[in-house]
């Protein structure tokens, strides 16, 4: 059942509610604002499991008591802010997501929650409203869709509990002060448009890959389309093969199921077509890694090799919906990369739309070549400005392992724009060098490049072939290799996709259409 989060005018020590969350920063002893009053009206519970060191107040920590009847709320939930100098919506989202598993976990079908930070936190009550529900909704969220229902033993994971089989409706956000309910209800909107984007990310990527195929990556954009009034443009292998895209095709070519190369088109600004932004996803549906096959260790990851294209679908809705102020082109390029009969081979040699030519080393090496491409299209539409997305190299996940993305490009002003955007999505990334010494590693001795650097610089070497089709146009690139899925459940993530970088892309937008 999806969850609806809402915000409710009055006092929290009169709202009914099966379980009421109020906070406490590390360190404070006496609390203050909501938490100050319930601790009050409890006759100085919370504040007695505070001087008894039962509640610290760390980030992460969940205590709950019952009312008994003191206030009109069953319960009270302490949740721990961590230290004050650390505060930030980041804590507002680990907190949010937490504690609505915690209540799940119990059973708790509904709860209600004072805005954490909107007081002495210091935060905007609209940001903090924003990061309460991108960090509820997305931390409750699951992918069920293949399990039978749960009556029978089908074996689903015990430490979910068994209390959660509806799950929680709804969450209230109480604030007593009047002046605030607009900004608090205005925050919760587009936090809850960013999540459910987000989630679309998340669903594409964890839908295994006989099902979440070219085609139905294209049905899934058609769908966004028609929802939120974007443009569509779906390109089929012959017309791809009309714009000479030697790259993309080369790795299209060993599959049965037929490429596409998606472009979502939204235009905020049609008066100034140059108010750019393009967005370019990868969308390798599996990758086996074709010739150059992978071990059969953990090659079912593979089916989240189109996180990228994920991303950059679920944030054309999030754009299509918010609608700022500029035209954002999304460019998925989805395939998928097997070892059929009619697969490339190492040593082949393709021809890239601007007339580049690359040798194939590694058929593994296969991002790079459909983005090659992708690349050259989106310049070819006329955007002067733009962000790749693609779960690219291994050697990313060595490097940075889940924390933050990687980023490399040729322009320190995108660079920067993603790192504001970031800071308001909690999504983080992390520039690598571009240093023009890493060029020679992919020096071919029979084409313009090769697709493989080899052992050294794996992360780099695959965006200085990237580079190479991004020529002069401003451009970013993302490695989200780590960052796309997660292994356990914390805060807003929940153990698989992760839907990263959706929300950054968004606010790239709205942040690039009012001026930067
Ligand atoms: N999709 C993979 C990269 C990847 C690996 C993503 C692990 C997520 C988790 C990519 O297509 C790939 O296979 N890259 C190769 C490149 C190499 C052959 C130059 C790699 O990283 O090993
Ligand atoms: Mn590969
Ligand atoms: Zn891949």
């Amino acid at each position: 059942m999806p969850t609806t989060v809402k915000v409710a005018a009055g006092d929290v020590t009169d709202f009914p509610t099966p379980a009421l969350v109020v906070n406490l920063f590390q360190g404070v002893t006496q609390p203050a604002g909501g938490t100050g009053a319930v601790d009050r009206a409890l006759d100085g519970a919370i504040s007695a499991l505070i001087a008894d060191g039962e509640i610290k107040g760390k980030l992460g920590e969940i205590t709950m008591l019952h009312t008994m009847g003191r206030i009109p709320a069953k319960r009270v939930v302490v949740a721990g802010l961590g230290k004050s100098g650390d505060f930030d919506t980041a804590a507002v989202r680990r907190v949010s997501g937490d504690v609505a598993r915690f209540l799940r976990r119990k059973g708790v079908s509904e709860f209600a929650t004072i805005a954490h930070g909107a007081g002495i936190g210091g935060l905007d009550a609209g940001e903090s409203a924003q990061a309460i529900a991108e960090g509820t909704l997305l931390g409750l969220y699951k992918f069920d869709t293949y399990r039978s229902p749960p009556q029978a033993d089908n074996g689903s994971d015990p430490s979910e509990g068994s209390a959660d089989k509806d799950g929680i409706s709804n969450v209230t956000i109480v604030e007593r002060d009047a002046t605030n309910i607009a900004a608090l209800t205005g925050g919760v909107s587009v936090g809850t448009l960013l999540a459910e984007s987000t989630m679309l990310a998340r669903d594409l990527v964890n839908h295994p890959a006989n099902v979440m195929t070219p085609a139905r990556m294209a049905e899934t954009a058609r769908e966004v389309a028609e929802a939120v009034g974007l443009e569509l443009d779906v390109m089929d292998r012959d017309r791809m093969k009309a714009h000479g895209m030697g790259a993309f095709l080369g790795v299209a070519q060993g599959s049965e199921e037929p490429p596409k190369l998606i472009v979502l088109t939204y235009r905020g600004d049609p008066e100034h077509p140059e108010n750019n932004l393009g967005l370019v996803g990868k969308g390798i549906t599996f990758d086996t890694g074709g010739i150059s096959l992978k071990p059969a260790a953990n090659m079912e990851a593979m089916k989240g090799d189109m996180a990228g294209g994920a991303s950059v679908i679920a944030a054309m809705r999030a754009i299509g919906s918010l609608k700022p102020r500029i035209n954002v082109t999304g460019l998925i390029a989805a395939t998928e990369n097997m070892p059929g009969g009619r697969a490339q081979r190492p040593g082949d040699v393709v021809t890239a739309m601007n007339g580049k030519t690359i040798e194939v080393i590694n058929t593994d090496a296969e991002g790079r070549l459909v983005l090659a491409d992708t690349m050259c299209y989106a310049r070819s539409l006329g955007i002067t400005r733009m962000v790749d997305v693609a779960t690219l190299t291994g050697a990313m996940v060595v490097t940075l392992g889940k924390a933050c993305t990687g980023m490399m490009g040729n322009s320190a002003k995108l660079a920067k724009q993603l790192n504001t955007a970031g800071d308001r999505s909690g999504e983080r990334f992390w520039e690598l060098p571009m240093l023009e010494d890493y060029r020679e590693l992919i020096r071919s001795d029979v084409a313009d490049m090769k697709n493989s650097g080899g052992r050294q610089a794996g992360s780099i070497t695959a965006a200085m072939l990237l580079r190479e089709f991004a020529e002069d146009t401003e451009w970013v690139h993302l490695d989200i290799a780590g960052t796309s899925t997660a292994s356990s459940a914390k805060g807003h993530l929940v153990k698989g996709a992760t839907g990263v970088p959706t929300r950054t892309l968004a606010q790239l937008a709205l942040n690039l259409a009012n001026g930067g």
